[in-house]
């Protein structure tokens, strides 16, 4: 049986992680596409020379040449800027949405029938810029953001509470920016409200409980930035590669997984023809069904003020692009 084909556009940092998860699970041959010369070749040539320490059978390319990607089934985009200390991940926008054009453009000439999972920032905008230029079915051009957002407050949990992250479950929907929103509401360990066990942690007191969920959710919105600042240069790599391999795999192995995915809204939640993070079944077509569910005052509000976010930068992207102003009005 042939072998699924997964192309990366993107060989910087999150590229190469992404490279190597893909080998090591197998999860089929993998070309890397960057603009830069030699950089995809040589980190593909460095990771084939491994293929007998990790004991894997697929084949690796690194390319310069859109032509390669022909075929794929998956393409993973991270082409693109990451922001430097101090900056948000919208102020990416001029930039990336140019480079995201081109790519868009790759994509739809060379690999027409692939499923395209974007991880560059910002997020929402770029996912959105890349459906309209490809024209592809929404539900086969999605981004990397909730999976990410939503491990990053399961490991705060986790550490809060002393137990193995792989039974904490808590969800962060919205736009992957500053107003991303974390469900609180759902958040628990196998089963049990992570609130109620932190009011027990403390004794009963309600309020210092409020106080430490609160900096829980405070760090999970500005976890991408806390990384930046300590690295000084570049952004998370590890943590945005692993979270788009885990959709990947969902799709690829049609796993029906459910996974915080930004998707387009048709309607649902409350938002007509945006792509937001919300909860969706992945699947080998894609994006198989939006889970909805019913956000209480608090959380449609948070959840409105980032779709709000969200379209600010949507509304944006005619100046950035105008050759593509009737597609993006379209
Ligand atoms: N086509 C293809 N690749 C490009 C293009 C382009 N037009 N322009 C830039 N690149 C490549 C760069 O050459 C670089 O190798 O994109 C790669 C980006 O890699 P890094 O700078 O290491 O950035 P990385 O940490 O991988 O993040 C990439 O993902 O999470 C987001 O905010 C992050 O937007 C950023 C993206």
């Amino acid at each position: 049986m042939k072998r699924a084909k997964i192309s990366l556009i993107g060989g910087g940092q999150i590229g190469g992680v992404l490279a190597q998860l893909c080998a090591q699970r197998e999860l089929g041959d993998v070309v890397l596409f960057d603009i830069v010369e030699g950089l995809p070749q040589g980190k593909m040539l460095d990771l084939a020379e491994v293929a007998r320490i990790d004991q894997f059978d697929v084949d690796l390319k690194g390319t310069n040449s859109y032509t390669d990607i022909a075929g794929s089934d998956i393409v993973i985009v991270t082409a693109g800027l990451p922001r430097k200390p101090g900056m948000s991940r919208d102020d990416l926008l001029g930039i990336n949405s140019k480079i995201m054009k081109q790519v868009s453009e790759g994509i739809k000439e060379y690999a027409p029938d692939a499923f395209v999972i974007i991880i560059s920032n910002p997020l929402d905008a770029m996912v959105t810029l890349c459906q309209k230029v490809t024209g592809f079915p929404s539900e086969r051009v999605i981004g990397q953001a909730g999976v990410l957002d939503s491990n990053r407050f399961c490991s705060f949990i986790a550490w809060e509470l002393g137990v193995s992250v792989r039974d904490v479950n808590a969800m962060v929907l919205g736009g992957h920016g500053d107003t991303m929103v974390p469900i609180v509401r759902y958040a628990n360990v196998n089963g049990v409200p992570v609130m109620e066990q932190l009011v027990r942690k403390y004794g009963g007191d309600q309020a210092k409980a409020q106080e430490v969920m609160d900096a829980m959710v405070e760090r999970t919105k500005m976890a991408g930035g806390e990384v930046v600042k300590l690295l000084g240069n570049g952004s998370a790599f590890y943590s945005p590669a692993s979270s788009a391999i885990a959709m990947a795999e969902a799709i690829l192995r049609d796993q029906k997984r459910v996974l915080p995915v930004c998707a387009l809204l048709k309607g649902e939640f409350g938002v007509d023809n945006y792509y937001v993070g919300v909860p969706c079944v992945l699947g080998s077509k894609g994006v198989e069904a939006i889970i909805e569910f019913d956000l209480n005052k608090e959380e449609q509000a948070m959840f409105d003020n980032s779709v709000k976010a969200v379209k600010k930068l949507i509304d944006e992207l005619p100046t950035i692009l105008p050759d593509l102003a009737a597609i993006l009005n379209g």
